[in-house]
Protein backbone atom coordinates (compact mmCIF):
# COMPACT_ATOMS: atom_id res chain seq x y z
CA UNK A 1 0.00 0.00 0.00
CA UNK A 2 1.64 3.48 -0.98
CA UNK A 3 2.59 5.65 2.00
CA UNK A 4 -0.47 8.01 3.15
CA UNK A 5 0.83 8.70 6.83
CA UNK A 6 0.73 12.45 7.32
CA UNK A 7 0.95 14.71 11.12
CA UNK A 8 -1.65 15.89 13.02
CA UNK A 9 -0.37 18.50 15.29
CA UNK A 10 1.33 15.83 17.41
CA UNK A 11 0.05 12.74 16.16
CA UNK A 12 1.51 10.97 13.29
CA UNK A 13 -1.09 9.35 11.36
CA UNK A 14 -1.45 6.35 9.22
CA UNK A 15 -4.08 7.99 7.13
CA UNK A 16 -5.61 11.38 6.58
CA UNK A 17 -8.59 10.40 6.79
CA UNK A 18 -10.64 10.70 10.09
CA UNK A 19 -14.25 10.45 11.36
CA UNK A 20 -16.31 13.24 12.03
CA UNK A 21 -17.93 13.08 15.59
CA UNK A 22 -20.97 12.09 16.15
CA UNK A 23 -21.52 10.17 12.80
CA UNK A 24 -19.30 7.18 12.96
CA UNK A 25 -19.87 3.95 16.24
CA UNK A 26 -17.22 1.61 16.07
CA UNK A 27 -19.86 -0.88 15.20
CA UNK A 28 -18.86 0.67 11.58
CA UNK A 29 -15.24 -1.24 11.70
CA UNK A 30 -17.08 -4.48 11.31
CA UNK A 31 -17.74 -2.97 7.21
CA UNK A 32 -14.70 -1.57 7.05
CA UNK A 33 -10.69 -1.84 8.33
CA UNK A 34 -9.97 0.36 10.75
CA UNK A 35 -6.69 1.47 9.55
CA UNK A 36 -8.18 3.38 6.78
CA UNK A 37 -8.34 6.11 8.87
CA UNK A 38 -5.66 7.73 10.67
CA UNK A 39 -7.24 7.76 14.22
CA UNK A 40 -10.91 7.42 15.78
CA UNK A 41 -12.70 10.67 17.45
CA UNK A 42 -15.70 10.06 19.78
CA UNK A 43 -19.08 11.51 19.86
CA UNK A 44 -18.85 14.28 21.56
CA UNK A 45 -19.04 13.52 25.79
CA UNK A 46 -20.22 15.59 28.50
CA UNK A 47 -20.01 16.08 32.16
CA UNK A 48 -23.39 15.07 33.25
CA UNK A 49 -25.06 12.31 30.63
CA UNK A 50 -27.47 14.16 28.09
CA UNK A 51 -30.52 12.41 26.67
CA UNK A 52 -30.67 14.49 23.70
CA UNK A 53 -33.43 16.00 21.91
CA UNK A 54 -36.99 14.21 21.56
CA UNK A 55 -37.21 12.16 17.33
CA UNK A 56 -36.87 13.61 14.62
CA UNK A 57 -33.40 14.06 14.92
CA UNK A 58 -32.18 14.09 11.28
CA UNK A 59 -34.09 15.56 8.70
CA UNK A 60 -33.03 14.73 4.66
CA UNK A 61 -33.07 17.88 2.39
CA UNK A 62 -32.19 17.93 -1.39
CA UNK A 63 -29.44 20.12 0.03
CA UNK A 64 -27.96 18.17 2.74
CA UNK A 65 -29.13 15.97 6.62
CA UNK A 66 -30.12 18.06 8.63
CA UNK A 67 -29.45 17.30 12.18
CA UNK A 68 -30.87 18.42 15.80
CA UNK A 69 -29.42 15.49 18.23
CA UNK A 70 -28.66 17.61 21.14
CA UNK A 71 -25.63 16.00 21.70
CA UNK A 72 -26.96 12.61 23.84
CA UNK A 73 -24.29 10.67 25.56
CA UNK A 74 -23.70 8.81 28.38
CA UNK A 75 -21.54 11.58 30.63
CA UNK A 76 -17.85 11.58 31.64
CA UNK A 77 -17.90 9.20 34.33
CA UNK A 78 -20.12 6.24 32.66
CA UNK A 79 -18.14 7.17 29.51
CA UNK A 80 -14.69 6.74 31.60
CA UNK A 81 -16.07 3.50 33.41
CA UNK A 82 -17.06 1.64 30.64
CA UNK A 83 -16.87 2.83 26.84
CA UNK A 84 -13.28 3.86 27.57
CA UNK A 85 -12.06 -0.22 28.21
CA UNK A 86 -14.21 -1.26 25.20
CA UNK A 87 -12.28 1.71 22.93
CA UNK A 88 -9.31 0.74 24.13
CA UNK A 89 -9.21 -2.70 23.43
CA UNK A 90 -11.29 -2.29 20.09
CA UNK A 91 -8.99 0.45 18.32
CA UNK A 92 -5.74 -0.47 16.47
CA UNK A 93 -5.75 3.86 15.56
CA UNK A 94 -5.34 6.60 17.90
CA UNK A 95 -8.12 7.54 19.86
CA UNK A 96 -9.53 11.11 20.33
CA UNK A 97 -11.93 12.40 22.76
CA UNK A 98 -14.72 14.76 21.61
CA UNK A 99 -15.83 16.83 24.45
CA UNK A 100 -18.03 19.74 25.17
CA UNK A 101 -19.57 21.83 27.96
CA UNK A 102 -21.81 24.49 28.78
CA UNK A 103 -19.41 26.58 30.91
CA UNK A 104 -15.78 26.83 31.12
CA UNK A 105 -15.53 24.79 34.19
CA UNK A 106 -17.78 22.34 32.75
CA UNK A 107 -14.69 21.76 29.64
CA UNK A 108 -12.19 22.06 32.63
CA UNK A 109 -13.70 19.44 34.98
CA UNK A 110 -14.08 16.92 31.83
CA UNK A 111 -10.32 17.55 30.13
CA UNK A 112 -9.32 16.54 33.98
CA UNK A 113 -11.23 13.58 33.94
CA UNK A 114 -9.93 11.98 31.00
CA UNK A 115 -6.19 13.65 31.66
CA UNK A 116 -6.52 10.54 34.28
CA UNK A 117 -6.56 8.21 32.04
CA UNK A 118 -4.03 6.51 29.23
CA UNK A 119 -4.86 5.09 26.08
CA UNK A 120 -6.07 9.16 24.64
CA UNK A 121 -3.99 10.53 22.26
CA UNK A 122 -5.72 14.11 21.93
CA UNK A 123 -9.25 15.41 22.06
CA UNK A 124 -11.78 17.60 19.83
CA UNK A 125 -13.04 19.98 21.59
CA UNK A 126 -16.79 21.05 20.22
CA UNK A 127 -17.06 24.55 21.10
CA UNK A 128 -20.44 24.70 19.26
CA UNK A 129 -22.70 24.32 22.34
CA UNK A 130 -24.41 27.61 24.27
CA UNK A 131 -22.20 29.01 26.92
CA UNK A 132 -24.90 29.41 29.64
CA UNK A 133 -23.12 31.91 31.08
CA UNK A 134 -23.28 34.00 28.10
CA UNK A 135 -27.14 33.73 27.27
CA UNK A 136 -26.32 31.15 25.40
CA UNK A 137 -24.85 32.08 22.95
CA UNK A 138 -22.34 29.36 21.69
CA UNK A 139 -18.70 29.44 22.81
CA UNK A 140 -17.01 29.03 19.25
CA UNK A 141 -18.90 32.83 18.11
CA UNK A 142 -16.69 34.80 20.26
CA UNK A 143 -12.69 35.04 19.53
CA UNK A 144 -12.12 36.13 23.16
CA UNK A 145 -14.20 33.35 24.80
CA UNK A 146 -11.96 30.84 22.34
CA UNK A 147 -9.08 32.30 23.23
CA UNK A 148 -9.68 32.07 27.27
CA UNK A 149 -11.26 28.82 26.71
CA UNK A 150 -8.82 27.02 24.70
CA UNK A 151 -5.94 28.48 26.85
CA UNK A 152 -7.51 27.01 30.22
CA UNK A 153 -7.39 23.32 28.66
CA UNK A 154 -3.77 24.06 27.00
CA UNK A 155 -2.41 24.31 30.59
CA UNK A 156 -3.79 20.75 31.44
CA UNK A 157 -2.74 18.43 28.84
CA UNK A 158 0.72 17.70 26.22
CA UNK A 159 -2.05 15.42 24.41
CA UNK A 160 -3.11 17.21 20.97
CA UNK A 161 -5.36 19.71 20.95
CA UNK A 162 -8.25 20.13 18.39
CA UNK A 163 -10.68 22.70 18.30
CA UNK A 164 -13.53 22.00 16.31
CA UNK A 165 -14.92 25.33 15.11
CA UNK A 166 -18.25 26.47 14.11
CA UNK A 167 -19.31 27.77 10.94
CA UNK A 168 -21.64 29.63 12.24
CA UNK A 169 -19.77 33.06 12.60
CA UNK A 170 -18.95 35.90 10.45
CA UNK A 171 -15.23 35.45 10.01
CA UNK A 172 -14.33 32.12 10.70
CA UNK A 173 -10.47 32.64 10.68
CA UNK A 174 -10.41 34.63 13.51
CA UNK A 175 -12.09 32.09 15.85
CA UNK A 176 -9.64 30.11 14.45
CA UNK A 177 -6.51 32.10 15.13
CA UNK A 178 -8.24 32.84 19.16
CA UNK A 179 -8.05 28.98 19.11
CA UNK A 180 -4.41 28.95 17.35
CA UNK A 181 -3.18 31.80 19.92
CA UNK A 182 -4.93 30.04 23.24
CA UNK A 183 -2.43 26.47 22.25
CA UNK A 184 -4.82 24.62 20.41
CA UNK A 185 -2.15 22.62 18.03
CA UNK A 186 -4.87 21.84 15.14
CA UNK A 187 -7.93 23.01 14.34
CA UNK A 188 -10.75 21.05 12.93
CA UNK A 189 -13.54 22.28 10.35
CA UNK A 190 -16.41 22.06 10.62
CA UNK A 191 -19.89 21.84 12.53
CA UNK A 192 -22.96 21.62 11.84
CA UNK A 193 -24.76 24.65 9.76
CA UNK A 194 -27.50 25.77 10.58
CA UNK A 195 -30.71 24.48 8.12
CA UNK A 196 -34.02 24.71 8.72
CA UNK A 197 -36.81 22.37 6.89
CA UNK A 198 -40.62 23.64 7.28
CA UNK A 199 -43.20 21.33 6.44
CA UNK A 200 -45.28 23.61 3.99
CA UNK A 201 -48.85 21.85 5.02
CA UNK A 202 -48.48 22.44 8.90
CA UNK A 203 -46.00 25.59 8.84
CA UNK A 204 -43.96 23.95 11.21
CA UNK A 205 -40.51 22.62 11.82
CA UNK A 206 -39.80 19.33 10.17
CA UNK A 207 -37.17 18.94 13.29
C1 LIG B 1 -26.05 12.57 13.42
C2 LIG B 1 -24.95 13.56 13.68
C3 LIG B 1 -24.35 13.63 14.94
C4 LIG B 1 -23.32 14.53 15.19
N1 LIG B 1 -22.76 14.58 16.42
C5 LIG B 1 -21.71 15.40 16.64
C6 LIG B 1 -21.06 15.42 17.89
O1 LIG B 1 -21.40 14.68 18.83
N2 LIG B 1 -20.01 16.27 18.04
C7 LIG B 1 -19.56 17.09 17.04
O2 LIG B 1 -18.58 17.83 17.24
N3 LIG B 1 -20.16 17.09 15.84
C8 LIG B 1 -21.22 16.26 15.63
N4 LIG B 1 -21.82 16.25 14.41
C9 LIG B 1 -21.29 17.12 13.35
C10 LIG B 1 -20.36 16.32 12.43
O3 LIG B 1 -19.27 15.79 13.14
C11 LIG B 1 -19.84 17.24 11.30
O4 LIG B 1 -19.03 18.25 11.86
C12 LIG B 1 -20.96 17.89 10.53
O5 LIG B 1 -21.89 16.90 10.11
C13 LIG B 1 -20.44 18.68 9.31
O6 LIG B 1 -19.84 17.81 8.41
P1 LIG B 1 -20.62 17.42 7.04
O7 LIG B 1 -20.90 18.72 6.36
O8 LIG B 1 -19.65 16.53 6.33
O9 LIG B 1 -21.88 16.71 7.46
C14 LIG B 1 -22.86 15.38 14.15
C15 LIG B 1 -23.46 15.31 12.88
C16 LIG B 1 -24.50 14.43 12.64
C17 LIG B 1 -25.12 14.38 11.27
Amino acid sequence: MNDISTCLGKITLKSPILNASGTFGTEYFNFLEQEVQGAYVTKTITLKPKEGNPSPRLYETEAGLLNAIGLQNPGLKSFLNEDLFELRDCLRIPLIVSFSGATEDEFIRVMEGLELHSGIYGYEINISCPNVEREGIAFGTDPDVVFKLVEKLAKLTERELIVKLSPNVTDIALIAQAAEAGGATSISLINTLYGMAIDWETGKSRL
